[in-house]
Parts: C-alpha cells; sequence; structure tokens
C-alpha cells in the first residue's frame, strides 16, 4: 500500500464521510496523518463514523450536512475551517442511487437525485475552491460512475448526473489548471457498500457475472486511487475520469 508523507497535517473534507467509500477514503487519508472532517446527512451516523475512524488514531470531526442546502453546506465548510483552519482535499461523496424505471419516475424523483448527487457537489466546491485557490493549493475529487459512462436501466436521473460530474471535471480543470489546484472525478464500478448492498441476491450474482474480475470492488480499493489521486504523486493528473470497475467498463 503506497503511503503520502505530504498528507501529515494536510485537512481533507469528505461529504457522505459516513458512507462506504467516504469513510475508507478517510481512514487511508487519516492513516497518513490528514486531519479529517466529515459531513452526513444525520448526527447519528457522522458521530458513529467519527469515533471509527478517531479509534484508528486519526484527528477526525464531523458535523450533519445536507448538501442540498445552502446553509447546511457553508454551515459545515465554516466548522471545518473554524477547527483546522483550512481544506486541502475535498471528497465530495454524497450521492443516492434509487432504482426506479424511467416512465414511473415522478419529477420529485428527478430532482432529488439531481439535487443531491449534481447540486450538492455544485454547492461544496464552489464554497472551498476559494479558498484553495488563495493559498494555490488543492485537490478535489468527485464521483462520477460505470453508470454515467455506459448508462444504467432503472437509473436514469442517477447516470445523468455522474455523467454531469466528468463534465464538471473537464470544465473546472480549465478554470483551475495553473492555479495549484486540481480536480479529478472517479468511476466507480460495482463497490460493496451500503449503497449497492440492498439488492435481492438475484441482482448480486447478476451483477458479479457482469464484472470481468467477478467480483464487486471494495471501498478500499476506491479509496486508494483516490489517495493517489489527491497526493502530489499525481501532480500531473487533472480533469480526468478514473474508472475503478474490475474491467467492467474499458473505454471511456
Ligand atoms: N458503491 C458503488 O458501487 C458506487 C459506484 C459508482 C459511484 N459511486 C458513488 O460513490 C459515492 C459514495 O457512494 P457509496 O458507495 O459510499 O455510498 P453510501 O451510500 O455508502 O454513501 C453515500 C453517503 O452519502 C450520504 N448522503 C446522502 N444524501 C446526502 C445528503 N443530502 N447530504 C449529505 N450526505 C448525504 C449518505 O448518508 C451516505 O453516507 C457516491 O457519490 C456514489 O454515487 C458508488
Amino acid at each position: 500500500m503506497a503511503n503520502y508523507e505530504e498528507f501529515k497535517d494536510k485537512v481533507a473534507l469528505i461529504t457522505g464521510g459516513a458512507g462506504g467509500i467516504g469513510k475508507a477514503t478517510a481512514k487511508k487519508m487519516g492513516l497518513n496523518g490528514c486531519k479529517l472532517f466529515i459531513g452526513d446527512i444525520t448526527k447519528e451516523c457522522v458521530d458513529g463514523a467519527v469515533a471509527e475512524i478517531a479509534a484508528e488514531g486519526i484527528d477526525a470531526d464531523g458535523s450533519v450536512l445536507d448538501v442540498t442546502s445552502e446553509e447546511s453546506v457553508q454551515a459545515m465548510v465554516d466548522a471545518c475551517m473554524k477547527k483546522y483552519g483550512k481544506i486541502d482535499y475535498l471528497v465530495a461523496a454524497a450521492g443516492i442511487y434509487r432504482d426506479k424505471m424511467f416512465t414511473d419516475m415522478t419529477f420529485e424523483d428527478w430532482k432529488q437525485t439531481i439535487d443531491i448527487n449534481l447540486n450538492g457537489v455544485f454547492l461544496v466546491t464552489r464554497m472551498v475552491l476559494p479558498q484553495m485557490i488563495r493559498r494555490k493549493y488543492g485537490s478535489i475529487i468527485v464521483f462520477g460512475s460505470q453508470a454515467g459512462i455506459r448508462g444504467s436501466a432503472l437509473h436514469t436521473n442517477y447516470s445523468a448526473t455522474k455523467a454531469a460530474m466528468q463534465g464538471l471535471t473537464r470544465s473546472l480543470m480549465y478554470e483551475v489548471a495553473t492555479s495549484g489546484v486540481r480536480i479529478n472525478c472517479v468511476a466507480p464500478g460495482v463497490i460493496r457498500t451500503p449503497m449497492t448492498m440492498s439488492g435481492s441476491a438475484e441482482k448480486m450474482e447478476k451483477w458479479t457475472n457482469s464484472i470481468p474480475m467477478r467480483r464487486f470492488g471494495e471501498p478500499v480499493e476506491v479509496a486508494n486511487v483516490i489517495a493517489f489521486l489527491l497526493s502530489d504523486d499525481a501532480s500531473y493528473v487533472i480533469g480526468q475520469t478514473v474508472p475503478i470497475n474490475g474491467g467492467s467498463v474499458v473505454n471511456t
């Protein structure tokens, strides 16, 4: 496993930090000396995740967050700034994924996913980026998906938001490329997290058989790629979407 000296005394803000990939990323960063601030939807899940991360000897804190609310995102960013004084890394992992045929989808179903997966990423990135640009240092990760690259039945809203992450990444890249800040997008395939593990055994088997490596990815396998992309080892990687999918999609 790669270690990253430069994470020592850096600060990472992770939305959806109590979730599978967010928490694995927090631990990976924290075990390399990074300080962590996580935001997630309930006090219970934030407190639980902070306690679990801190139990590994990591300096961690967090606050309740609803990424769809400007006030809530601002409060989380302010709390992180008050605690640690800066934000070096942003991992915008908060997201939802709901099965629904397009023809059964209400406008509310559509808007809820757009609000969390797309507008929520706008809000937190918009609030964190200026201090990164001012300090001429920062690295941002947003989340695409295999569903955003090749599409996914029952997930038109989700897929649309995840394809949008690739567009956001490419476009923001042009605005920050000379500022010392990098943004990249990760596009996981099927990763073993609460988001994916609620399906039927039949669905799990179908998914497994569709993956060339014939297994789901583990959250830490995504966290390892995120840590690399955030680190100075990836200093010339910017504006990219990096698939992490056991071979499921090979053409991006
Ligand atoms: N697990 C996968 O297979 C997979 C595949 C591709 C992309 N992704 C993406 O990776 C990211 C992390 O997903 P995960 O697999 O860890 O899922 P997860 O469900 O374990 O974590 C997502 C977290 O986001 C939080 N969240 C939801 N709505 C929120 C809101 N309004 N405000 C704040 N937090 C909110 C949830 O409480 C949860 O803790 C997501 O963006 C997801 O779309 C996951």
